[in-house]
């Protein structure tokens, strides 16, 4: 089908998530083809993927590999549930991830996605406290501004008023504590270093839902709404020892910080601490075939082990086995490439390229970890002042989007907080790939501080 055609069609009938229906349709990249680090629209145009679609494509487009495992798959046994059978792909990789995973983590419950893998450990923490005689713990922490999915129970815990909105009231029992943005830090950005505080908000969002009635606290490693949030040194040492303190789970959200976008497997590797659960997805198969997982580890899967009690909690393509084979072919990739290494040698020089820009006045804040960063965007450098709501949403929507696009760099420009550009190449990226995110983000952003910065 044509270009034109297309577009009508979907003019017509694809409803986009999380866009508005019939606007801007003449605008719509339809994204057709991709090959490493770039894809083409059905227009021929070629971009820079420096989002790996949505955080998703570790091992980069087009991996042939990946597609024949798929197929492979398919012919022999293209779909049977995990529910009370199993089949080789589920073995084979719940055993893998177990092996990735840190610490006792060796419990894999699959799941299709993030969303499903966030709700399934809050539903796990509920039953779990249920099993071992503490039914009165129910009750989630997790941070202003994170972002951990859009089924009910996963957006109760995402701390993004302006999604949550919508569709309140939600599911109750969630409160949220302070992000770790250190570039606006309200809790010590008067003290000479960073005191803890946004750890120790999370003890007191604890102490006021009542510490016996908290099941756990929902974390990514490194934050990604609001602008790729690093904890600072010692944060999660303090969160691990305030869940312990009060017996309350400690949650890994990591459905984009793991599979090496930090350089470590999981995120929780790199930032040195152990959870009690890791949520993830995307990464896992590199988006060849939907698939997520909830890693669990061996105290919190005890009750369930050899009782009659089972977690009574399932999904139709959760664990589905073209995924899992395409899963297992992706983290062979993982090995025969060295991608961990890959990230680990080549992530000063994406900073690098990145921190090149903070000459520019719009450019506030670099931030990030391995191929994870996002650039805060500000009307004056000097005095950190944000842009009005109007100023980021005419910047970021009606300007940088489309601007970059046009330009072949795909990336995101975002407002859940102040404006940011974020990007998270895929992990086969390097120096020639960083060169070209620098020069256009370089043009860009300078027309863009023309028009908006002071
Ligand atoms: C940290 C985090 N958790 C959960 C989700 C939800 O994942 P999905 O969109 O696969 O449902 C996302 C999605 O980006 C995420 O970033």
């Amino acid at each position: 089908m044509q270009h034109d055609e297309l577009i009508a069609l979907a003019d017509r009938h694809l409803w986009g998530h999380f866009s508005s229906i019939g606007s801007a349709v003449d605008r719509m990249r339809i994204v057709e083809r991709g090959d490493g680090c770039y894809v083409w629209d059905t227009n021929g145009n070629q971009y820079l993927d420096g989002l790996a679609g949505l955080f998703v494509s570790q091992v980069g487009h087009g991996r042939v590999e990946l597609a024949e495992a798929a197929g492979r798959q398919a012919s022999q046994l293209a779909y049977f549930p995990i529910w009370t059978y199993a089949h080789p792909g589920a073995v084979e990789l719940a055993a893998r991830l177990a092996s990735l995973a840190p610490g006792d983590l060796n419990r894999v419950f699959f799941t299709s996605g993030g969303s499903e893998s966030v709700e399934s450990a809050w539903k796990l923490a509920r039953q779990y406290f249920r099993v071992i005689g503490q039914p009165e713990r129910h009750k989630v922490i997790s941070r202003h501004l994170s972002y951990h999915g859009t089924s009910m129970g996963a957006l109760s815990i995402t701390g993004l008023e302006v999604l949550r909105e919508p569709f309140e009231p939600l599911v109750p029992g969630v409160s949220h504590a302070a992000n770790t943005n250190r570039y606006r830090c309200k809790l010590c950005a008067d003290c000479p270093g960073c005191t803890l505080g946004c750890a120790d908000d999370i003890e007191q969002a604890i102490l006021r839902a009542g510490p016996e009635t908290v099941a756990a606290v929902f974390l990514e490693p490194v934050q990604n709404a609001g602008g790729c949030f690093v904890p600072p040194d010692g944060y999660f040492a303090r969160v691990r020892e305030i869940c312990d303190r009060y017996g309350i789970l400690l949650v890994s959200d990591e459905v984009i910080c793991a599979f090496g976008r930090l350089g470590s497997m999981f995120g929780s590797e790199r930032l040195d601490y152990l959870p009690d659960i890791i949520t993830c997805a995307k990464g896992m198969t590199s988006g060849y075939a939907p698939l997520g997982a909830m890693i669990a580890s061996d105290r919190i899967a005890e009750p369930f082990v050899g009782t009659d009690e089972s977690f009574l909690h399932g999904f139709t393509f959760a664990g589905h086995p073209v995924s899992c084979a395409v899963a297992l072919a992706n983290l062979d990739i993982f090995e025969k490439e060295q991608l961990l290494d890959h990230v680990k040698a080549n992530e000063g020089a994406f900073r690098s390229a990145l921190e090149d820009l903070c000459d520019l006045p719009i450019v506030g804040e670099v931030r990030g970890m391995g191929y994870f960063y996002g650039i805060e965007l500000v009307k004056d450098r000097g005095t950190r002042e944000s842009f009005s709501e109007e100023e980021a949403e005419s910047l970021l929507r009606d300007f940088l989007t489309n601007r970059l696009l046009d330009l072949g760099l795909i990336c995101r420009a975002d407002d859940r907080g102040e404006p940011v550009i974020q990007l998270s190449p895929p992990l086969v990226a390097g120096p020639e790939e960083f060169d070209r995110i620098n020069q256009t983000l370089r043009k860009v952003l300078t027309e863009a501080q023309g028009r908006f910065s002071r």
